[in-house]
């Protein structure tokens, strides 16, 4: 299964869902509380090394269908970019690089039922509490929709929002994007941040959301130049804000200047509870949606759609640089296993040295790496048993390692002291003169092998 969708298959959420192979999508029928079991569907298939589209077509107390694990699927996710997998990150330059503005329309499905004031009840929405220890119920798969107040240039990104009374929410806005510049800069002048939620919007839309990109680009631009065509988009109708026509529900609404709510804990990334929180209020103007809507949501913690969500842009961003200062660099693996912490790279060695200068500039890259592995090219990053072949093999503890105390890093690592973390850079490369060579099977033996045990499950 690796051919892409069509254009108009990949230009609206419901379309895209009609689309998928039935192998792709798990839709259940039984009626599904919306208490911890769409997060517990999710990892007792990932458990299994499982990852389909989850479609909740009866949620208990409501009748929106609920989508889960869109993007959980590191092979749809680069479909979805019209591309193989091995290729995202390698590619993922030229899509930035040719941006495809979006188009204003005059009208969308997404504005088919408008409520305003008083009937925009947000306890109509199905929303989740996610793990038992979840201190509310949250839109997690809310993608927010802000300008930057000077220039006027949007900005996307995910921020949780837990559910406070019915037109309003509290927010975390902890990883200090572009939207918390948005809100500081408007703060100081007494005034409030625009903001539109946009919840289930055409798949291309949360790959440009993800992306790391200068405050200057407008990340409709990177949705158009993954779709191939301009993403379509209607104006709010309560505040200055463009949304995607195609989208099933939006919340528009402004981030409040003067007023704070606790909010909390949340499972993080990390698979802690955290309730480490800026408490940022945001109350609602508008609801916007479609006659029958999807809702969607993305299951917190260390499920596989929020780690690759959460690290895919910044990964392509460190694989680019990389790549630019040391052109030997063959392939980069973020392990699930490491959450966002670890990184495994492979690369053709021309030089003494070269593995540590790698090392050193991926740490500089990406505050949140603690663990680093250079290995020569022969090595599958993607197996972490052939990478830590290598490092059984090829590394000694006493000359091929180094450490970087107190660096600056993401304060979201629970054994981090005040902000900074300790950097290990392991060099599993082969030594200088190395002379060993690989034990091997020869490929008619194994071909052989392989028919004398098909069908033993093997
Ligand atoms: C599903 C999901 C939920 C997220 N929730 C939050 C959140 O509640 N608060 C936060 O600060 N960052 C959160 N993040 C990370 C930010 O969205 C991310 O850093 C974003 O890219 C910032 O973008 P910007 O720099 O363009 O503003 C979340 C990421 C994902 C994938």
């Amino acid at each position: 299964m690796t051919s892409n969708w069509s254009r108009a298959e990949l230009a609206s959420l419901r379309g895209f869902i009609e689309a998928l192979e039935p192998d792709e999508i798990l839709r259940i029928k039984d009626p599904v509380p919306m208490d911890d079991v769409p997060s517990a569907l999710v990892m007792e298939l990932e458990k299994s090394g499982k990852s389909p589209v989850i479609m909740l077509e009866n949620v208990t107390g409501s009748t929106m269908p609920v989508m889960v694990n869109l993007l959980a699927d590191r092979k749809r996710i680069a479909r979805i970019a019209g591309l193989e997998e091995k290729d995202f990150y390698p590619a993922w330059g030229g899509i930035l690089a040719n941006p495809i503005p979006p188009r204003l329309v005059e009208s969308g499905p997404v504005q088919e039922q408008v409520f305003l004031g008083d009937e925009a009840d947000c306890n109509s929405l199905p929303l989740a509490r996610h793990f038992a220890e979840d201190g509310g119920r949250y839109i997690n798969a809310g993608v927010l929709v802000c300008k930057d107040p000077d220039t006027g240039v949007r900005n996307l990104s995910y921020q949780r929002l837990c559910l406070k009374g019915p037109r309003r929410f509290s927010s975390n806005l902890g990883s200090r994007g572009d939207i918390w510049e948005h809100l500081n800069r408007v703060t100081a002048r007494g005034k409030n941040l625009e903001v539109a939620i946009v919840i289930g919007a055409p798949p291309a839309f949360y790959l440009a959301a993800a992306a790391k990109v200068a405050m200057e680009v407008d990340e409709y631009d990177i949705a158009g130049s993954l779709m191939g065509q301009p993403m379509d988009l209607v104006k709010c109708k309560t505040i200055d804000m463009e949304v995607p026509a195609e989208a099933e529900i939006v919340i528009e609404g402004e981030l409040l200047h003067d007023e704070h709510e606790d909010e909390g804990p949340v499972a993080e990334y990390t698979g802690y509870s955290s309730y480490k929180s800026t408490r940022n209020v945001f109350v609602v103007k508008a609801i916007t949606r479609r006659h029958k809507p999807i809702f969607m949501d993305i299951v917190p913690g260390t499920s596989s759609e929020h780690l690759l969500l959460a690290g895919i842009g910044r990964h392509a961003r460190d694989y680019a640089r990389l790549k630019e200062m040391i052109p030997g660099l063959k392939a980069i693996n973020f392990p699930r296993s490491g959450l966002l912490y670890h990184a495994y790279f492979s690369f053709k060695r021309v030089a003494e040295g070269e593995a540590r200068r790698a090392l050193m500039l991926l740490f500089g890259l990406d505050p949140y790496l603690k663990l680093a592995i250079a290995v020569d090219e022969d090595i599958d990053v993607f197996n972490e048993a052939e990478v830590m072949w290598a490092v059984a093999t090829r590394f000694q503890a006493d000359t091929d390692m180094f450490v970087v105390p107190k660096v600056f890093c993401n304060q979201l690592d629970p054994s981090s002291v005040d902000g900074m973390s300790a950097k290990l850079g392991i060099d599993a490369t082969a030594p200088k003169g190395w002379k060993e060579h690989k034990a091997t099977i020869a490929p008619e033996a194994a071909e052989m092998a392989r028919a004398l045990i098909k069908g033993m499950g093997a």
